[in-house]
């Protein structure tokens, strides 16, 4: 996608070195990170340098690439074996990680060019599968529409296009005259920051709202449909995603308000039965304590913004059941929420 008029990938890859746009730094300032180990691209995916679970596979796919790149060829299986232990350490939620990781491991079995080269793979379908995503489910998307959006499933959460705004973007192209209500996704605020900061550089209309507002909005009849990204997406159909999902997918349902799932084929989990047996991410309970932005000068302050002292907990995900859910919208188009056609999905991957 472009920013100004240049365009940019959220995660690149050149010659050992990979390039990731600072998301902890968005939306007061656009700058492009590098990293030149392994290490230190874990650090990057621990701290949200870079955040989304098709950024974050590509990522761990690249960190696996620079690990086989790095190591001694005395001890290669060795430092490779340690390298995917602590690739995969460092988010647990996502399954693209872990689908990534796998696959670059086998390959750096092979050779550090075998690996790189299925790590550069990797990042090219996230981004293909994500254009496709956009064709299929902007067909669901109608003149006028009022879309509700939560977290941010955008191209900064892939390699490229986005899962739940992909869509989106090529509705507004098409001049369907929609309007997007974004959440602010409260603690980390991927909503105000991220999707907001996208919409805007493609001129699409919206309205950032507090996370406790969707319901009262959907009641009054401003919400005419939800399109939400996914994290992992169990063989039942039960979707993992950033906490205050659930509550948007009970309320669509209370008010006969189609919602939909945006993933490619590399977030469903087949191994993983039902929503039950997905690892939710708990982070820090500071994230809830304290909020992020510019002080009065536009410097970067972090304040206290709850009772000093006090406790808090920070689970970042939870998990909609498939009955809540009208359809995934996947780069092989929209499928049902159950067992059978998930299954189809992941033969025809
Ligand atoms: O904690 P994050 O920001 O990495 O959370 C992941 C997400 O961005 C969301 O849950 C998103 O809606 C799905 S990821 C495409």
């Amino acid at each position: 996608m472009k920013v100004g008029d240049k365009t940019y990938r959220t995660v690149d890859f050149d010659n050992g070195t990979i390039f990731l746009i600072d998301q902890n730094a968005l939306p007061f300032k656009f700058r492009i990170i590098r990293s030149n180990t392994y290490l230190e691209t874990c650090h990057h995916i621990k701290t949200m340098t870079v955040r989304g679970a098709g950024a974050i596979g590509a990522t761990a796919g690249f960190a696996m690439a620079q690990a086989a790149l790095q190591a001694p060829q005395q001890s290669y299986l060795e430092f490779i074996n340690e390298a995917k232990k602590q690739i995969a350490a460092t988010r647990p939620t996502a399954q693209n990680l872990f689908y990534a990781l796998e696959k670059t491991y086998n390959s750096a079995l092979i050779s550090p060019q075998e690996a790189v080269k299925t790590a550069v793979e990797i990042a090219d379908n996230d981004a293909n599968q994500c254009q496709k995503i956009g064709m299929f489910g902007q067909e669901l998307i109608s003149t006028g529409c009022n879309i509700l959006t939560h977290c941010n499933a955008g191209w900064l959460a892939f390699v490229d296009y986005g899962s739940a705004l992909s869509p989106i973007y090529l509705a507004n192209r098409n001049n369907k005259q929609i309007h997007v209500w974004v959440d602010e996704t409260r603690p980390r605020g991927q909503g105000a920051r991220l999707t907001s900061w996208e919409l805007m550089n493609e001129n699409v209309p919206h309205t950032i709202i507090a996370d406790n507002s969707s319901a009262f909005l959907m009641q009054q009849g401003k919400v005419n449909m939800v399109i939400v990204g996914a994290d992992r997406i169990a063989a039942n159909g039960d979707t993992a995603n950033k906490i205050g999902t659930l509550e948007k997918a009970i309320a669509a349902k209370y008010y006969n308000i189609p919602f939909y799932v945006a993933a490619p084929s590399s977030t469903f989990d087949i191994e993983c039965k039902n929503g039950e047996d997905i690892n939710i991410e708990y982070r820090d309970p500071e994230e809830v304590l304290y909020t992020h932005g510019l002080s009065h000068n536009r410097n970067p302050a972090r304040v206290l913004s709850s009772n000093p002292g006090a406790k808090a907990l920070n689970p970042a995900f939870d998990v909609t059941p498939a009955e809540l859910i009208s359809g995934f919208i996947t780069e092989k188009g929209i499928i049902n929420p159950d067992r059978t056609s998930i299954g189809i999905l992941k033969i025809s991957q």
